[in-house]
């Protein structure tokens, strides 16, 4: 129990405005270690005409950044226009959505479309005579100049400054529906259309997503977001803990910070478990240590989302435990995309550390085979091969969803492993991460439990792992 008892409903509802693994963050008091991000778009909106990007990894936090800088920069005589894209979504029927949302705001119940002198509604005034449905717009739209039209008019009736969330735009499915969305940006500049969009889709640049129109990509500020950084995540973990009286052990939070990968997801929901096991233990704590931990963890696991859950499983439910071993090996490290060497010493680390059962390593031979199973689909296709040489086909190898790397971590420290954390050298996150969120990096502040010293074979560019390389019989259990 808490140092000021809770009553249950209360602490369950207390509990979620602090913590939320199933939904995207709304404002910014909550959302962490992305002042760099915020302050970008918020300087890059300056200049009218300009629309935000946010692409990266499932998972990251994209929709919460687009939802908190969305409610930051919607001027306050409205709330934002918020549309989730989904497979069969096509321009015409965003851009209805869009009409349609404008329309039931509060501000268009307050303005008379009929008599606003500037502009002659030429597809809203549809709502000044009758209850207007989503169908009737979605008519009347039949070209990119109709939909740019009625953008205008949706930016005249909404508010000061309209701000429009498309989120999920990776989701349609028809690429030439999404390229248009470029044509779109461009007519709105061209036509000084006062509406921002903000979009966000899984992916790795904003042509993959949008197309490639040079004119079109001028007009976004793109941000790729990254996995959170040290910081940030610990900082979602103590907050939560001290809004109830208790502190989380040092240890303990470099370990979810650890495990998380840098999905703020995993932190949300381990958190979320071990203040659950506070509450229900009987006995007083102050401090949170290991014990409700690994308890969380475990609580945190079997909650995990089936969709992420279900590869593991095919993955690991082989003939041999190797399989599991090999896996956790894959994600022994703050680079995604490693050697195969690099993987083996991994492996080796995670079998000398075993405390009881078979302690006798698979040859090299035998481990590389299992990796290679694991990118078949009979293995759940967990892994890929990541080509950064055509010419020379080799590669390195990675995972096809980067955010199950984060519960295959999680896994490993419920076995009682803790797997590499990530080094202070990172390059990547350090090269994009604020002053504020880099502290975590540096060598002096090396959080500690961290295992940035284990022995490893770096640079074996000579270690490729071919393309088509026939698939290997399995191992001899
Ligand atoms: N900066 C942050 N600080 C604290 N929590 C965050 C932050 N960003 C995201 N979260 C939390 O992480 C979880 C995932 O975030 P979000 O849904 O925004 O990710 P996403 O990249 O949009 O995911 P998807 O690709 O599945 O759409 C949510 O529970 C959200 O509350
Ligand atoms: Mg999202």
């Amino acid at each position: 129990m808490f140092p000021t008892p809770i009553e249950r409903f209360e602490f369950g509802e207390r509990l979620n405005t602090l913590l939320s693994p199933a939904r995207p963050i709304q404002s910014i008091e909550y959302l962490q270690g992305r002042a760099r991000e915020l302050d970008k778009i918020e300087k890059s909106l300056f200049a009218r005409g300009r629309h935000i990007f946010i692409y990266g990894d499932r998972g990251v936090g994209k929709s919460s950044l687009a939802a908190a800088a969305a409610n930051q920069c919607q001027s306050a005589d409205s709330s934002y226009i918020d549309v989730s894209c989904g497979p069969d979504s096509t321009l015409k029927s965003i851009v209805a959505n869009i009409a349609y949302q404008a329309m039931n705001s509060s501000r268009i119940r307050k303005t008379k479309l009929t008599t606003n002198a500037a502009i002659e509604y030429r597809f809203l005034k549809l709502g000044g005579s009758k209850e207007v449905t989503h169908n009737d717009l979605y008519s009347e739209i039949h070209t990119l100049l109709d939909a740019v039209a009625v953008l205008q008019e949706v930016a005249s009736i909404h508010s000061e400054r309209p701000i429009v969330v498309l989120d999920e735009f990776d989701r349609l499915e028809n690429k030439a529906e999404a390229h248009l969305f470029a044509d779109l940006v461009k007519q709105l500049g061209d036509k000084k259309v006062n509406i921002t969009f903000f979009f966000t889709g899984v992916g790795k640049t904003l042509e993959e997503l949008l197309g490639a129109h040079p004119s079109a990509i001028r007009q976004f500020e793109t941000i790729e977001l990254l996995k959170l950084s040290w910081d940030a995540r610990w900082d979602i973990a103590k907050r939560a803990a001290n809004a109830f009286g208790v502190e989380i052990d040092e240890q303990v939070c470099v370990r979810i910070a650890a495990v998380s990968d840098g999905y703020p997801y995993y932190v949300h929901l381990i958190t979320e478990k071990l203040l659950w096991r506070v509450w229900e233990d009987p006995a007083l704590i102050t401090e949170i240590g290991r014990e409700h931990y690994q308890l969380a963890l475990r609580d945190a696991i079997e909650s995990i989302n089936p969709e992420l859950k279900r590869p593991y499983g095919m993955a690991v439910n082989q003939r041999t435990e190797d399989f599991e071993k090999v896996l956790w090996a894959t994600a022994d490290s703050d680079y995604l995309d490693r050697s195969l060497k690099q993987m083996y010493s991994s492996y080796e680390y995670i079998i000398s550390q075993q405390r009881s059962g078979n302690r006798v390593a698979i040859t090299y031979e035998a481990f590389t085979a299992i990796v290679r199973r694991l990118k078949s689909p009979n293995c759940g296709s967990v892994l890929i091969t990541t080509l950064y040489n055509q010419a020379s086909k080799k590669g390195w190898v990675s995972y096809r969803e980067p955010l199950l790397r984060g519960f295959v971590r999680m896994q490993a420290e419920a076995h009682g492993l803790e797997l590499l954390g990530e080094r202070p050298e990172a390059p990547r996150q350090v090269m994009h991460a604020p002053s504020s969120a880099m502290r975590g990096y540096r060598a002096s502040a090396v959080p500690k439990g961290v295992h940035f010293g284990r022995k490893r074979e770096i640079g074996d560019e000579d270690d490729p792992v071919l393309e088509n390389e026939p698939e290997a019989p399995p191992p001899k259990p």
